[in-house]
C-alpha cells in the first residue's frame, strides 16, 4: 500500500477549515486492512471510526467510542461476531451497533441491554474500499444494518444515495490504487485536482509533458446532476500515456466527470479497450484531506508490466500534487486572500457553487445548477 506521509518533517500543518458535506458516502480505508478478528481505525469528517469484517464477510463501521464511557472500541476485542469493549466488557453486534450483552447485569436488573446502541454507520465494500455513509450531525440514526434500513428508515424517507463505484466495461481487467494525505482542507484538495493550469508546472517530466508544449486548449463542459462533465473529446496529443492508447488506431474518447461531494471519474475508451479511474478527495478532518485513486483497465491486458508501469506513473503524479499542496499549506496557514480567474479556474468556481447549492438545499432552499447548459472554456496548458 503506497501511503504517503503528510508533511516532510512529520509535523502536521494546520490550515484553514471548511464546511463539510454530510449525508454521503466516503471511502474510509482499503478493506485489505480488515483481517479476520482484527479491528482497524480511520477518521472521516472528524469522526473517529472503528472498522472490521464479520466472519460472514460483511464489513462494518462504528463510531470508535463506547456508548458507556467513551473509551475507543478499537482497543477492545473482536471475535468475528461481536465487538467487546475493553473497559466493562459490553458486547456489540457491529453492523447494527446493538448491545448484545452487559456482563455486570444480574438477575435483579431490569435493564434491557439490547436497547443500547453504539453508533453504527452504513458501510459497504466496493472496489476494495470500505465506503461509509456519514449522516449530518443530529439527523437521527442511520443503521449500519442493511436489512433494518430497508424497513424502518426507507419508510421514513431516509433512502441513501447509491454507493460510489468505479466504472468497468468487462469482466477482465487489471486494477491499482494509491492514496496520499494532504495537509489542506477538502476544498483545496478538490480544486487542485480539477485545476488544468498547474499541469505543465507541477507535472513536468519527460514522460508527461514539458512547459514548452503548453498550448491553447478548448474544452466543452456540460451540467450533470450535482456536477459537470468534460465532454468526450480526443485527448491531448501532447500526453505520453494517451499516445500509448493511440496505437490501436481508433478514435479515443475521454469523459471526465466531477460530482459532489468529492468524486472525479475519468473514462477513456478506444474500441473495446478501456481505462477507468475514480479519484476522491475525502475530508479526514475539517482542515485535512486524503486523495484516493483507484483505476482499472483492459488496455495491454496481456502485458504483465502494465500494472507496475501504471502504478509508477500514478504514484509519481500524485506525489507531485502532494508535495505542491504541502508547500501551499505553508502559505495558507497565514490565511491569505486568494483568487479564482477565468477560464482555467471556472471548474473550481462551479465546485464552490455546487457545494453551496447542496448546503442550501439541505436547509430546504430551492437552488439552481451553476451551469445553465453546455459551455466552452479556453486556457493554455
Ligand atoms: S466503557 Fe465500554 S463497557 Fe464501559
Ligand atoms: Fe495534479
Amino acid at each position: 500500500m503506497s501511503f504517503l506521509t503528510t508533511s516532510e518533517t512529520g509535523v502536521p500543518i494546520q490550515g484553514p477549515t471548511t464546511t463539510l458535506l454530510y449525508d454521503d458516502w466516503y471511502p474510509a480505508l482499503r478493506t485489505a486492512r480488515l483481517r479476520p478478528g482484527k479491528l482497524a481505525t480511520a477518521m472521516l469528517l472528524d469522526i473517529p471510526l472503528v472498522l472490521g469484517r464479520r466472519s460472514d464477510g460483511r464489513v462494518f463501521a462504528l463510531r470508535d467510542s463506547c456508548p458507556h464511557r467513551g473509551i475507543p472500541l478499537s482497543v477492545g476485542w473482536f471475535d468475528g461476531q461481536h465487538v467487546t469493549c475493553k473497559y466493562h466488557g459490553w458486547e456489540f453486534e457491529p453492523c447494527s451497533g446493538q448491545c448484545a450483552r452487559i456482563p455486570s447485569l444480574c438477575s435483579h436488573d431490569r435493564l434491557d441491554a439490547t436497547r443500547i446502541l453504539a453508533t453504527a454507520f452504513p458501510c459497504e465494500e466496493r472496489d476494495g474500499y470500505a465506503w461509509v455513509f456519514i449522516p449530518s450531525p443530529g439527523s437521527g440514526r442511520r443503521s449500519g444494518d442493511a436489512e433494518r434500513r430497508t424497513g424502518q428508515e426507507l419508510r421514513a424517507g431516509h433512502e441513501l444515495r447509491a454507493v460510489p463505484e468505479l466504472a468497468k466495461f468487462g469482466p477482465r481487467f487489471r486494477s491499482a490504487f494509491l492514496a496520499a494525505d494532504l495537509p489542506c482542507n477538502v476544498d483545496h484538495g478538490i480544486i487542485g485536482l480539477m485545476d488544468p493550469a498547474h499541469g505543465p508546472f507541477v507535472h513536468q517530466a519527460w514522460w508527461w509533458r514539458t512547459r514548452g508544449s503548453i498550448r491553447e486548449k478548448t474544452k466543452r463542459f456540460e451540467p450533470i446532476p450535482e456536477g459537470f462533465r468534460m465532454s468526450a473529446h480526443a485527448p491531448s496529443g501532447n500526453s505520453a500515456p494517451y499516445k500509448l492508447l493511440g496505437v490501436y488506431g481508433q478514435p479515443v474518447e475521454t469523459t471526465i466527470d466531477f460530482v459532489l461531494p468529492n468524486r472525479r471519474t475519468e473514462i477513456i475508451r478506444c474500441a473495446e479497450k478501456w481505462f477507468s479511474s475514480l479519484t476522491t478527495v475525502t475530508p479526514v478532518t475539517a482542515s485535512t484531506c486524503r486523495i484516493d485513486v483507484v483505476a482499472a483497465w483492459n488496455v495491454f491486458y496481456h502485458v504483465p508490466l502494465v500494472k507496475t508501469i501504471a502504478k509508477f506513473f500514478g504514484a509519481k503524479f500524485v506525489r507531485q500534487d502532494q508535495v505542491t499542496m504541502i508547500q501551499q499549506a505553508q502559505g495558507l496557514r497565514h490565511n491569505p486572500s486568494l483568487m479564482l480567474i477565468d477560464d482555467a479556474d471556472k471548474p473550481a468556481k462551479w465546485y464552490f457553487a455546487l457545494k453551496q447549492a447542496r448546503l442550501e438545499a439541505a436547509r430546504g432552499a430551492t437552488t439552481k445548477h451553476p451551469l445553465e447548459g453546455p459551455v466552452e472554456l479556453h486556457w493554455r496548458s
